[in-house]
């Protein structure tokens, strides 16, 4: 089946060659005539069209020369770009390194002081209207003390809170005095008197706060006293604040 049908086809093919190979030579001997004529015009268009080929070739090369600079110049200028963001990078780097290290020498500083150094003084408080030591003294050599209140009690802050200023004992009064007007929420002194050397905020049971400052805020010839300024504390909680 396969080979006779194979076979009527390539007949059926051979007999429309012959058919159109009829037809060819007929419209063929009709254009001849013509030829020349023909030729004769499209010669100066082939020309033309090779000139146009040749120009739209030397325009094409200068075009991928010109691309070629181009894309030289973007390389260039990526690779600076590249090369400044690399840099700042780099200087980003060095800056968080920087900031690591100071950090790093920070926490060991603050190590160092909570370990209890003699600059660093420490003060106890309780669910009682009393101070942990009658006296305090820092040594001269200091140039920042660092003092840190810490109720070891059970009452909040509201019943029984203490805090620890550092005053003029000439002061002391007025200060006392100027301290009722802040409430407890203002830890019953105002940080911004003049008058206040230092001060801690108020703490209640379970809580600490340290308060830094210098001796050089201190003048040898007067009398200092650290002191409670809640209400109805100062008369039991206050003692002498020497430098020696
Ligand atoms: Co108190």
């Amino acid at each position: 089946m396969t080979f006779s049908g194979t076979k009527s086809a390539v007949l059926l093919v051979a007999t429309l060659t012959v058919m159109l190979a009829g037809c060819g030579s007929d419209s063929g001997s009709d254009e001849s005539s013509s030829a020349p004529a023909a030729a004769s015009t499209e010669q100066p268009t082939q020309d033309t069209v090779a000139d146009v080929a040749n120009d739209a070739g030397d325009a094409a090369s200068e075009v991928m020369s010109d691309a070629a600079d181009a894309v030289d110049d973007m390389a260039d200028t990526a690779q600076d770009m590249a090369d400044d963001v690399a840099g700042e990078i780099k200087e980003a780097a060095s800056d968080v390194s920087d900031t690591v290290g100071d950090a790093a020498v920070q926490v060991a500083g603050d190590t160092a002081e909570s370990t209890g150094g003699p600059c660093d003084l420490a003060i106890g408080v309780g669910d009682t209207i009393s101070y942990s030591v009658t006296s305090m003294s820092a040594p001269s050599s200091c140039s920042d003390v660092t003092v840190t209140i810490t109720h070891a009690g059970n009452l909040p802050a509201i019943a029984m809170g203490h805090n620890w200023v550092l005053v003029a004992e000439s002061d002391m009064d007025a200060v006392v005095a100027a301290g009722v007007g802040q409430g407890a929420d203002g830890n019953w002194v105002d940080a911004e008197d003049a008058r206040v050397i230092a001060a801690t905020r108020l703490v209640g049971g379970g809580e600490s706060d340290s308060v830094t400052f210098s001796l050089s805020a201190l003048d040898a010839g007067t009398n200092y006293v650290f002191v409670c300024t809640v209400p109805g504390h100062w008369s039991a909680m206050k003692g002498a604040f020497t430098v020696g």
